[in-house]
C-alpha cells in the first residue's frame, strides 16, 4: 500500500498485492452513447438520493420488490445479532421459483440457457425456460426421493461449466437444500475440505468435461475427495454422477458399487414429475461459497436466500443492464461467486438468456469468443482482465473479423490496466459498448463499486463510485478517514449493510466478526449497524470525483488470473513435502495473469536441492489445491531472509521477485542471504527449477 500509515502498522515482514500495485495516472472520462442511455434500465439520477446513507436500510425495498414472495417480509433489516444481519425478516420465498417458474407465463419458450460446448463439432444447446423448469423439477425429484434430502441439508457440488450445474443448483434451491459448489479446477483434496466443513453426505459431480480440446477425467477427483473426506471423519453416502454425454460414461475411473450412481439413470424414474418449490424463510441459507482468506482453512461464506437474490437481481438489472430480450454472456466459472451471482441467480431472476461456455476462451483459436458472440447474437459480455489480456495478446485484431455488437461489457475480479481497458473498449466493444468495472468479492454477493452505465462516465482503471445504497469509506490503520482526492491509499470499508452481503462464515461466527468487522468496530456490543463498518481487505485510493481505484489485497490473499488464492494455503501445500522446512509465497506481477505466486522454499538439513524435488513440490500443490495454484517459479534457497526474531521476510522476497528495491536489510538476522537469493533469481547463479 502506498499510504504511509498502512505501511507502518502492517507487519513490515509481509508483502501484499497492494504493496506491488502499479499506480497509473488518472484517466479521462469516456461517456455512454445516447443510444445506450435510451434503452437503459436505470436512467433515474435520483437513485443516489433515494439510496443515501441516512435512508439506509429502507431503500433496499426497491430490490426486494423485484422478487416474487409467498409471504411478504415485515422487517427490512434485523440487526439483533449484528453484524450477522438478516434482511427481509418474516418473508417466505423460493429462489428456484423466482429464477424459473415465475417466468413461464411470459417467457416459456424463450431461451434461459445457451450451453456452448468447447468442441465446435458438438451441438449448442438452447434450453428454454420451460425446458429448464422440467429439468430442474426432475432433478429435484431425484434429490428428494432418491436421496431423501431436505431443506437445510448441505450438498457439495464439484461440477464443470455445463448446463447441468445451474440445473443442480436450482433443484437444490427448490427444496431449500444448501449447495456448496467447489470450483472444478480444485483438486479432490480441496473438494474434500469443503465436504467436511459443510457437513455434506452427498457429492454431485460429472464424469468428464472438455478443456483445451481434451476430455478431462473428472470422476477421478470424486474418488479422492470421498477418500480424503472419510479420513477427516466425513462419510459420503452417495456420489451422483452426471454424464457429459448422457447415456455414455466418459471417465476411465470405475464407478464404485453401492456408492456411485448415474444421474441419468435415476432421472428415468422421474420423467414428468413436478416438485413444488418449498417456501423458505428469507434468511434461510441458499448456498455456501468457500474462499481463501487471512490464514487458516478456506471459509464457507454463507449467503442467505432473499437478500442475496434481491441484490443480484437488482444489480443484474441496473448494472448489467439486462433485459429479457438480451443475450448475456458472462465468461466466468460458475464455481466462483461471479458465476453464481452473474451467470445463474441474478440473470435468471430477471428472465435473461444466459450463456454458459464450457471451455477456454482461446480454443481452438483466438477468435472463438467472438465467433460465439456472433453466432448467438450476444449483446452483453462480461469477463476478467486476465481473459482480456490473454485475448489481446493472442489475437489483437480478431474481434473485428466477427459480426457481433456488444452494447455493454463488464470487467471484474482484478484491477484492469488503462491500456488493456482501452483495447477492450475500442477493439472488443468496437467503440459502441459501455464498460463497467465492477469491484466486489465472494463475501459481498454482488457489486460494491461500479459506474451505473447510463448515468456516469467511465474512467479506465477505476471501478467507479459506490453502487447505489453502498457507502464505501477509506480508513487508515488508526481508523482516521482518508479523504477522497487526497491521493492517499487506505483500507476500503463499507459503512452500511446491504442485502447481498454474506450472513456469516459457516460454523465460525467468531472468525466472521474478527476478520471483517473487528478492526474498525466502534462498539462490539452494539446492535446498530453504524458501529460495524465492513472491512473488505482491499487497499484503495478514492479520487476527488468519488471514483474508487482498487490497488489489491492488504492481506495474504492473491488473485491469480482472477482466481482467489491464499498464499498461506500454497505454503501449507508445499510444507506437506517432507524435505521442505520452510516455505514463503509472494505475489509477483504478471503480464497476463495480473499476479502470479512465486514460491521460495528452504530444505531440511542435509537435503540437496534438485529439479526432481522442485517438481515434487509443484505436484504437492496441485494435489492439495489444484493446478491454478501452481507457482510461476519454485526457488530452493539455502535459507530464508529473516528478522532477528525469526520471522520470514516475505517483503524482501517479494521485492526480489518483482525486481524492486529490497530496502535496508542490514537489520536482518542474515543479511548476506539477500544478495545470494537476488543473484539466483536474477539468473546470475543457475538454480531455477
Ligand atoms: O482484491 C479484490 C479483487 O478480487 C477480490 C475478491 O475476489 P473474489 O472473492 O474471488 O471475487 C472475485 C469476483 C468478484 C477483491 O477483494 N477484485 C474484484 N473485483 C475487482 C478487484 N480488484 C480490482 N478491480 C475489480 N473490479
Amino acid at each position: 500500500m502506498s499510504g504511509k500509515d498502512g505501511k507502518e502498522a502492517k507487519e513490515a515482514t509481509e508483502t501484499t498485492e497492494a504493496d506491488i500495485a502499479v499506480h497509473w495516472a488518472e484517466e479521462q472520462y469516456f461517456y455512454p452513447s445516447t443510444k445506450f442511455i435510451a434503452q437503459a434500465n436505470m436512467t433515474d439520477e435520483n437513485i443516489y438520493d433515494r439510496m443515501s446513507l441516512d435512508k439506509c436500510p429502507e431503500y433496499w425495498k426497491e430490490y426486494a420488490d423485484l422478487l416474487t414472495w409467498y409471504k411478504y417480509w415485515d422487517t427490512i433489516l434485523d440487526t439483533s445479532d449484528a453484524p450477522c444481519y438478516n434482511f427481509f425478516k418474516g418473508g417466505l420465498i423460493n429462489a428456484s421459483y423466482n429464477c424459473v417458474d415465475r417466468h413461464l407465463a411470459k417467457y416459456k419458450n424463450k431461451t434461459a440457457i445457451h450451453f456452448v460446448p468447447e468442441l465446435e463439432t458438438d451441438k449448442v444447446e438452447h434450453i428454454t425456460y420451460q425446458e429448464l423448469y422440467v429439468r430442474v423439477n426432475e432433478f429435484a425429484a431425484v434429490l428428494k426421493y432418491e436421496c431423501g434430502l431436505m431443506a437445510g441439508d448441505r450438498v457439495t457440488l464439484h461440477m464443470p461449466m455445463v448446463a447441468e450445474l445451474p440445473i443442480t443448483m436450482l433443484a437444490c434451491a427448490r427444496l431449500g437444500i444448501i449447495h456448496s459448489q467447489a470450483f472444478c479446477g480444485f483438486s479432490g483434496k480441496a473438494c474434500a475440505d469443503r465436504i467436511v466443513d459443510s457437513g455434506s453426505y452427498y457429492l454431485i459431480t460429472m464424469d468428464a468435461y472438455f478443456r483445451g480440446g481434451s476430455l478431462i477425467d473428472h470422476k477421478e477427483k470424486a474418488d479422492i475427495a470421498v477418500e480424503e473426506a472419510a479420513q477427516e471423519g466425513r462419510k459420503i453416502e452417495k456420489v451422483l454422477v452426471w454424464q457429459r454425454y448422457p447415456g455414455k460414461y466418459s471417465s476411465k475411473t470405475p464407478m464404485v458399487d453401492g456408492r456411485d450412481v448415474f444421474v441419468n439413470d435415476l432421472l428415468k424414474k422421474y420423467y414428468g414429475v413436478r416438485i413444488e418449490p418449498v417456501p423458505m424463510p428469507a434468511e434461510a441459507p441458499l448456498f455456501l461459497m468457500y474462499t481463501s482468506g487471512t490464514a487458516g482453512k478456506p471459509k464457507g461464506c454463507q449467503h442467505n436466500t432473499a437478500g442475496y437474490l434481491a441484490y443480484t437481481a437488482g444489480t443484474s438489472k441496473y448494472v448489467q443492464d439486462i433485459h429479457p430480450e438480451d443475450v448475456y454472456w458472462c465468461m466466468a466459472h460458475i464455481g466462483w461467486i461471479t458465476g453464481h451471482s452473474y451467470i445463474v441467480y441474478g440473470p435468471l431472476a430477471i428472465a435473461a438468456s444466459t450463456v454458459i461456455y464450457e471451455g477456454i476462451p482461446t480454443y481452438p483459436d483466438a477468435g472463438r469468443c467472438w465467433k460465439i458472440a456472433q453466432d448467438l447474437d450476444v449483446n452483453i459480455f462480461h469477463t476478467t482482465p486476465t481473459a482480456i489480456r490473454a485475448l489481446r495478446k493472442v489475437g489483437p485484431d480478431e474481434p473485428k473479423k466477427y459480426n457481433y455488437h456488444f452494447k455493454h461489457m463488464t470487467t471484474v475480479g482484478e484491477p484492469i490496466e488503462p491500456e488493456v481497458w482501452k483495447w477492450y473498449y475500442h477493439e472488443v466493444g468496437k467503440d459502441e459498448a459501455i464498460i463497467v468495472d465492477t469491484w466486489w468479492q465472494t463475501e459481498t454477493g454482488g457489486f460494491l463499486c461500479s459506474t451505473l452505465p447510463a448515468l456516469q462516465p467511465m474512467k479506465p482503471g477505476s471501478a467507479g463510485p459506490g453502487m447505489p445504497g453502498i457507502h464505501p469509506i477509506v480508513y487508515d490503520e488508526h481508523g482516521n478517514v482518508v479523504p477522497s482526492g487526497s491521493g492517499k491509499a487506505g483500507n476500503i470499508c463499507i459503512q452500511n449493510p446491504w442485502p447481498g452481503m454474506f450472513h456469516t462464515i459457516w460454523g465460525d461466527r467468531d472468525r466472521f466478526v474478527r476478520q471483517y468487522f473487528e478492526k474498525y468496530c466502534k462498539n462490539p456490543k452494539s446492535k446498530d449497524w453504524r458501529d460495524w463498518p465492513y472491512l473488505t481487505g482491499d487497499a484503495a485510493v478514492v479520487a476527488s470525483d468519488g471514483y474508487v481505484r482498487i490497488l489489491g489485497r492488504i492481506d495474504d490473499v492473491i488473485n491469480v488470473s482472477g482466481h482467489r488464492l491464499g498464499t498461506k494455503d500454497i505454503e501449507s501445500a508445499a510444507l506437506t513435502v517432507l524435505e521442505v522446512a520452510e516455505a514463503a509465497v509472494v505475489p509477483v506481477k504478471h503480464e497476463v495473469k495480473g499476479i502470479e505466486p512465486d514460491l521460495y522454499v528452504a530444505l531440511r538439513p542435509g537435503i540437496q536441492p534438485s529439479e526432481d524435488l522442485a517438481r515434487k513440490i509443484m505436484k504437492a500443490i496441485v494435489t492439495e489445491i489444484g493446478p491454478i495454484a501452481k507457482p510461476g517459479k519454485v526457488w530452493i534457497v539455502p535459507d530464508m531472509p529473516k528478522t532477528r526474531s525469526g520471522k520470514i521476510m516475505r517483503r524482501v522476497l517479494g521485492a526480489i521477485s518483482n525486481g524492486t528495491s529490497v530496502g535496508d536489510v542490514m537489520t536482518l538476522a542474515n543479511p548476506e542471504i539477500v544478495d545470494m537469493i537476488t543473484k539466483m533469481v536474477q539468473g546470475e547463479t543457475k538454480v531455477e527449477f
